[in-house]
């Protein structure tokens, strides 16, 4: 089965993806956080540096829009096209205030006719160009009732995935995914139909595998960030499910992987305080799995200056090693 590492806004942008590409193996595809094209029919310098292909060698990468209007849709697939992309994919998984009030990610899931018309247009025009395209779901704004309908309505487009998370909006990351849903999803979709949500260990991959053996891709997100070699593990056939523990050689990669990210982020973001704020970030995932190290991890949520930061990551990984 394959695994796609998932979209996070904010997180892995091409610094990451580049440096988790470099380091970790086993990621069949890559999807970019959202940009939001508009009526501008100008993507930002973060959106662009994103999807250039300079920035991403070697990588499979899916460039993901988050917008309503099909007009601006088609612009930025053909922008994407331009650049020799052969696949996007349409954000319907938003749960942000912000994004769902203007009926936008998975605020869109509540105008099913124009959700229609927009992925007819769409469908039609990308049909013309050669361009596929895909989405990604949650199966409703505010009931499960609505995923049949959903479900109806994308299965009258020529998807080339659909990968389902399978939330409300109203959910966001709280109770559990509806598993019983994305197995209707399966019924209709077959092997289009792609997974996401609370994959977090290897155990939780098994488990899903042996409700679902059929399926031929899952996509992480937390638990690829948590635990980056999560999908490689996966693909070993030996290994402990759910092994948490690193082994010295595990550790000296993630110290290695996290040098690359921190230099990425240094040599592309203007600033220490701004590097700091996407080094923090990232370890609110890391930092799950040094259990018993919460002074140090402490240290890096409130350090001000990259000395400091960098003498409390140098600390957790010593502590780490000591504990081998
Ligand atoms: C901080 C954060 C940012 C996210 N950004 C995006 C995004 O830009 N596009 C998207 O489709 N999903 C986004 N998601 C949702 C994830 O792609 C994924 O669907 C969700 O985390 C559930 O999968 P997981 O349990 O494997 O993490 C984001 C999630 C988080 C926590």
């Amino acid at each position: 089965m394959e695994c796609y590492f998932a979209p996070m806004e904010g997180i892995t942008g091409y610094v990451y993806r580049n440096a988790h590409h470099k380091f970790y193996g086993n990621v069949a595809m890559y999807f970019t956080p959202f940009l939001a094209p508009n009526r501008s029919k100008k993507l930002t310098s973060r959106e662009t540096n994103d999807i250039l292909p300079e920035h991403n060698q070697g990588i499979r990468l899916v460039p993901q829009f988050l917008t309503n209007q099909a007009e601006d849709f088609l612009w930025a697939a053909k922008k994407a096209g331009e650049l020799g992309y052969k696949e996007v994919n349409l954000n319907l998984g938003c749960p942000s205030g912000t994004v769902v009030s203007k009926y936008r990610g998975s605020g869109f899931l509540a105008i099913p006719e124009e959700l229609d018309r927009f992925l007819e247009r769409v469908s039609t025009e990308l049909e013309k160009t050669g361009m596929r395209f895909s989405v990604k779901t949650r199966i409703g704004k505010n009931s499960p009732e609505e995923f049949g309908r959903l479900l109806g309505i994308f299965n009258q487009y020529p998807l080339e995935r659909l990968i389902i998370h399978p939330r409300l909006q109203t959910d966001f990351y709280r109770n559990r995914p509806n598993l019983e849903l994305f197995g209707e999803a399966v019924k209709v979709f077959g092997n289009r139909a792609c997974y996401n949500g609370d994959i977090f260990s290897k155990k939780d991959f098994i488990s899903f595998h042996e409700r679902f053996p059929d399926a031929e891709a899952v996509m992480m997100g937390r638990g690829l960030l948590r635990n980056p070699a999560l999908a490689e593990e996966i693909a070993e056939e030996e290994g402990e499910p759910g092994r948490e523990s690193l082994s010295g050689a595990e550790l000296q990669r993630l110290k290695s992987f996290h040098r690359e990210v921190l230099e990425g982020y240094r040599e592309a973001i203007p600033g220490d305080r701004n590097v700091l704020f996407k080094m923090k970030e990232l370890w609110t995932y890391l930092g799950e799995r040094f259990a018993g190290q919460e002074r140090l991890l402490k240290k890096i949520k409130k350090a001000r200056r990259m000395e400091e930061y960098e003498e409390a990551v140098e600390g957790i990984f010593e502590e780490a090693g000591l504990w081998i």
